[in-house]
């Protein structure tokens, strides 16, 4: 199964740039199943209900949010009620919505052992908790540990994507060891600044790795996709997808300059991957990086 992942949605050039790129990843790469992270598609913080039917009309399957989720107060009723969009995981209970959500071909088969419909596709949206000023935030590790465990019981070898939001490469980087040969995926977002170490990590036990990783008994092909950061889709001339003149003032200044969403060059970041449907893990993934033609 092919599937493509966006990084955070910026404002209207990222609508733009996302709708283009979701196009181009159907028709022109083979891609099933889309999956984006849509935190700061309206006006650059939140969603709103109104843009989640947008992207669901565009052909993305499933959304996910990160530290700005509830900007939007109008999402509360499609974040409780729509079957694909998630906000983190390790949120305290009593918090909006959920942190999981099955997307896809299979979504609603509801799995059992030895059904041989497509699988669904489990992505899980875990917040970081370093420089991320989220203290009510549990241990993301634990969080994504307990969620693996649930679906275990049902289906021994599921396709499950995680997204880590966070600020720190050490604590994303970590995440994506802890659940080497687990996942299908460990995807980054939140910096919006892509980054270059896409690949699939080498199994657990493998030579040259920490022989204290344990090993994997999976028997199929593939491993664990990895990516810091997929980085914003959004306008690529800005600073994380904000009016570069805005934030220099008040870098230079210190003084009050609204943050507006920036215009110039769009462009989609993230990445593709290709999962083994019986093993539920990555034989590849690779960057994707699409500028909105006739942008610059
Ligand atoms: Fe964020
Ligand atoms: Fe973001």
């Amino acid at each position: 199964m092919r599937i493509g992942y966006l990084g955070d949605i910026v404002g209207h050039p990222g609508r733009l740039a996302a709708a283009h790129a979701v196009k181009v990843m159907r028709e022109e790469r083979g891609v099933e199943v889309v999956i984006a992270n849509a935190e700061n598609a309206a006006n650059g913080s939140g969603l709103t209900p109104e843009l989640y039917k947008k992207f669901k009309d565009a052909g993305i399957d499933g959304m996910t949010l990160g530290d700005h989720a509830f900007k939007k107060q109008q999402i509360k009723h499609t974040l409780e009620t729509a079957g694909d969009l998630v906000r983190a995981i390790n949120w305290p209970r009593g918090c909006w919505g959920k942190g999981a959500m099955v997307v896809g071909p299979g979504a609603d088969e509801g799995v059992t052992p030895g059904n041989q419909k497509r699988p669904g596709v489990h992505v899980v949206m875990v917040m970081g908790r370093l420089f991320m000023n989220a203290q009510q935030a549990d241990d993301p590790f634990a969080a994504v540990d307990r969620y693996l465990e649930s679906i275990a019981q049902v289906n021994p070898q599921p396709i499950v994507i995680v997204e880590v939001h966070a600020e720190a490469t050490s604590e994303k980087v970590a995440l994506g060891w802890h659940l080497n040969g687990r996942v299908a995926a460990v995807l980054g977002t939140h910096t919006h600044v892509p980054t270059a170490d896409a690949r699939v990590l080498p199994k657990p036990g493998a030579a040259g790795t920490d022989a204290s990783i344990p090993g994997s008994p999976n028997p199929f092909p593939g491993g664990t996709a990895y990516c810091t950061d997929l980085g914003m889709t959004g306008p690529d001339d800005s600073v994380l997808g904000r009016r570069v003149d805005r934030v220099l003032k008040y870098m230079t200044t210190a003084t009050p300059a609204p943050f507006d969403v920036a215009e110039g060059r769009p462009a989609a970041h993230g990445v593709i991957l290709d999962i083994d449907e019986r093993s539920g893990l990555s034989t590849a993934v690779e960057r994707f990086d699409l500028p909105l033609p006739g942008s610059g």
